[in-house]
């Protein structure tokens, strides 16, 4: 049994992963700029206010803290709170970490487009160089700041890809467009939408505690052309998928800068994660999707 504290842990992955920790005896804490339940302690990062009270206790520490890459235009404010909400809690963290005797490990949420998106056709391993677009080199910093660390414990971060979950993240977002019958391949259609099942996901950061790992992972399942990703959604749905594809230059007018995540792909080996002796229970798309949308 550990002491886990997660900050962020209110969010898509955060309360699935609350649960299933708790589930197998673990004592978990979240820390919220908004704290509700029992086991929810305040902070307010920007401000670099924290209940204390929580600190001393803590064995593993987690942050999936970070505004939402998707949920808004990257305008240059939204670009601080995007750096903000990742880079400085992990440094406001670190700044407390005298006050966690205990910590054995920092465990912090990553991204897969770290590593840019130049080269369609490398499968990614976790000892490729970051990209240099904007995405990859946030990642580079999110890392970094989450690397502080190493100086005082086992550091794991998460390279997230995107989390396949019906209440939530994505599939939330493309999910009423193919119900209407609206659905349509982005851009070519061709690019690699790298996905995982959010338990699988959730199950990554528990194997991380549990084998005490340390260095980078690619939380990744498999990758699938946008085109057959959304083909396949509308027929879990029983929906017809006949629109065109939607030209990339309107998604790079509506979105702007960010279309590059809808309209670019990414391809990573989750072989290093496998070889830590961690078994993915979703491995295919089909099944994946037609679990997440069963309900
Ligand atoms: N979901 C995905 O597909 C995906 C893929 C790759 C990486 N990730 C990363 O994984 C982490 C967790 O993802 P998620 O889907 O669970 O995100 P989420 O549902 O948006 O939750 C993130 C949490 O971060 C906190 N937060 C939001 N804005 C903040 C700000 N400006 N400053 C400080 N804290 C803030 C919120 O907690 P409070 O409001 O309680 O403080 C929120 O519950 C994020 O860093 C995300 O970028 C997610």
């Amino acid at each position: 049994m550990k002491n886990i504290l997660i900050a962020g842990g209110t969010g898509l992955i955060g309360k699935k992963l609350v649960a299933l920790l708790t589930e197998n005896g673990h004592k978990v804490s979240v820390l919220s700029r908004s704290p509700k339940g029992p086991n929810e302690f305040l902070w307010d990062p920007k401000n670099t206010i924290i209940d204390e009270t929580i600190l001393s206790s803590v064995d593993v520490l987690i942050n999936l803290s970070g505004a939402g890459i998707a949920d808004k235009r990257w305008t240059k404010s939204r670009k601080i709170e995007l750096h903000d909400s990742r880079i400085k809690t992990n440094r406001f963290l670190f700044s407390l970490t005298n006050k966690m005797p205990n910590l054995s490990q920092f465990i912090c949420s990553s991204g897969i487009n770290c590593y840019g998106y130049e080269d369609s056709v490398i499968i990614h391993k976790e000892s490729d160089p970051y990209g240099n677009d904007y995405l990859s080199q946030l990642v580079k910093q999110w890392e970094e700041s989450a690397n502080l660390f190493k100086t005082k414990c086992n550091v794991v971060t998460v390279r997230t890809a995107v989390v396949l979950d019906s209440e939530g993240g994505a599939l939330k977002k493309m999910i009423p467009a193919i119900k209407i019958g609206l659905g349509s391949p982005l851009g070519s259609g061709k690019q690699d939408v790298p996905w995982i099942h959010i338990t699988d996901l959730i199950r990554v950061f528990e194997h991380a505690i549990e084998k005490n790992l340390d260095g980078s992972y690619n939380a990744i399942a498999d990758f699938t052309p946008n085109k057959a990703f959304n083909q396949k959604l509308a027929k879990i749905l029983n929906k017809s998928f006949w629109a065109p594809n939607v030209p990339s230059f309107i998604l790079k007018l509506v979105l702007g800068e960010m279309s590059i995540i809808l309209l670019e792909g990414v391809k990573a080996s989750h072989d290093k994660l496998s070889s830590t002796g961690f078994e993915f229970k979703f491995k295919t798309i089909d099944v994946a999707l037609r679990d997440v949308l069963k309900s």
